[in-house]
């Protein structure tokens, strides 16, 4: 009787978390108020005087499950989060930044296809969606923490006439973003090529289904770049 052997071939696939391990880290660009400093390699953010603000962008889905599934939403502490909105709040606890939610003038669908749709629709004509919410005083802000969701392999919409409506310069500005597998995609080179006198950082990108357990790799990046307070 012919003897059926198995082979088992496993493939010792390292990965290296894209989502947890996905900071990297900027060089002194050289701004004015914000010290960034080069140290083994890694930019750390000297936060002496200024204030933080962590703006963010973040639609949290009305239909499908909760984060750790893949939705685009977390429960933490009773309360319905967007995933880059709970990433902020973190950001904002542990840096003492204060919260500002980037709104549009227009409310996006909350169900999932419905939604597709409609930013797809915004990326296809380049929109500029109308902003409902303004930074009081930028000048105050040395940090802003920018956050946003990967919608079709780039910012959201409303994210172009954020950048568009203020002049980063001489602040550093750390993005982060929550995706579904694309990370930034060209969204820290698009940043930087709109604001030209920002120093901004690499940032950090968190996929959506780690979202929910991403706490502490969030502020252990945090502490890399001096940003922990
Ligand atoms: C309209 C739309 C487009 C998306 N496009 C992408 C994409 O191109 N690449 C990707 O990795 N994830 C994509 N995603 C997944 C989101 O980036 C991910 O679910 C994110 O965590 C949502 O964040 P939020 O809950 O803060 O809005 C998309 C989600 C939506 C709703």
């Amino acid at each position: 009787m012919k003897r059926e052997s198995i082979i088992g071939v496993v493939a010792g696939a390292v990965f290296c978390s894209a989502a947890l391990c996905a900071f990297a880290f900027d060089g002194n660009r050289g701004i004015a108020g914000t010290a960034v400093q080069e140290q083994q390699g890694q930019a750390t953010v000297s936060r002496a005087g200024g204030k933080v603000l962590v703006a963010y962008f973040s639609v949290p889905e009305t239909d499908g499950t909760d984060a750790s599934s893949g939705a685009s939403r977390v429960v933490s502490n009773g309360k319905l989060q967007g995933n880059t909105e709970y990433v902020a709040t973190v950001i904002s606890d542990a840096t003492d930044g204060e919260l500002f939610e980037i709104k549009t003038v227009h409310t996006y669908p909350g169900s999932h296809q419905a939604l597709i749709d409609a930013a797809k629709k915004e990326s296809d004509e380049d929109a500029r969606p109308a902003l409902a919410t303004h930074i009081e005083d930028l000048e105050e802000y040395d940090v802003v923490f920018v956050g946003f969701p990967n919608w079709w392999y780039d910012m959201p919409q409303p994210l172009y006439t954020f950048f568009d409506e203020y002049d980063f310069s001489g602040k550093t500005v750390i993005p982060f973003c929550t995706h579904g597998g694309s990370r930034f995609s060209d969204a820290i080179k698009t940043i930087r090529d709109i604001e030209k006198g920002a120093t901004v950082l690499d940032g950090y990108a968190i996929v959506r289904d780690r979202v929910a357990e991403s706490k502490n790799s969030v502020l252990k990046w945090l502490e890399h770049i001096g940003m922990k307070k």
